[in-house]
């Protein structure tokens, strides 16, 4: 199955893709990460390039994206279904996407929209943090890993990332809207928009989310 997850940033987008991938194998094709990865890196290009737009809260561009996403796309791991977790982010991307997989003989199943009041975002994104080994999740008030400041998982440091500061997080939501927002409608007009409601509890949402994913597959 491929899935797209759409919604605001800090809906839970992350949180629930990496669910799936762990209860059900479906692979989550996170850019954001992809992006950190490189940008940890200093002698990365791409991280070089990510840096810049990043910490401003603006997009990454859309021909450094789409290359990023055929060369993921390629890896046998997806092969067999994915969940794209922040991209297509524009129109144009949302465009390069149907040509990648129509070439490939595949199509976009179901496009999940988290919706979430913008209070609820601010209160998720400020409270954040991750792990920097492998980018594993945690909220200092909604999922408190177990030792403060470490990840449950491996072990390693938490850290805040820099686009979560308040100021940045008020513009990455400008940005959505104006760039991002409209792809609900060019799914909508598909037929494959599902609307979840992100405001409920991790388990909630992800119980809500494999009922709208079976019935799809159904
Ligand atoms: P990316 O990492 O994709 O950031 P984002 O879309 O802003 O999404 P977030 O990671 O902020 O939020 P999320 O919905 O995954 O929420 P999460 O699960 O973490 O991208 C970062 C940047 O990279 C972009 O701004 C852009 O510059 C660039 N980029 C990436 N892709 C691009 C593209 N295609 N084109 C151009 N540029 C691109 O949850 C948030 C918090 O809430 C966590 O603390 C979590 O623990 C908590 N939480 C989650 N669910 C719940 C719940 N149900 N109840 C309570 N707390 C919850």
């Amino acid at each position: 199955m491929n899935v797209i997850f759409l919604g605001p940033n800090g809906a839970g987008k992350g949180t629930q893709a990496k669910l799936l991938q762990e209860r059900e194998g479906l692979p989550q094709v996170s850019t954001g990460d992809i992006l950190r990865r490189a940008m940890a890196d200093p002698d990365s290009p791409l991280g070089t390039t990510a840096r810049r737009f990043i910490n401003r809260g603006e997009l990454v561009p859309d021909d450094v994206m789409i290359e990023i996403i055929e060369a993921r796309l390629r890896e046998p791991d997806t092969t067999r279904g994915f969940v794209l977790d922040g991209f297509p982010r524009t129109i144009a991307q949302a465009r390069a996407l149907d040509d990648l997989l129509q070439a490939a003989g595949h199509a976009v199943d179901a496009v999940v929209y988290f919706e979430a009041r913008p209070d609820t975002i601010v209160r998720r994104l400020s409270g954040r943090r991750l792990c920097r080994a492998a980018g594993h999740i945690y909220h200092v008030e909604f999922q408190p890993p177990v030792v403060e400041g470490r990840c449950d998982i491996d072990g390693s440091e938490l850290y805040q990332r820099e686009d979560d500061r308040e100021e940045t997080v008020r513009h990455r939501l400008s940005v959505y809207r104006r760039r991002t927002e409209p792809l609900v409608d060019y799914y909508r007009s598909r037929g494959i928009l599902e609307t979840i409601d992100a405001e409920a509890d991790v388990e909630e949402v992800y119980r809500a989310l494999t009922e709208i994913l079976a019935a799809r597959t159904r």
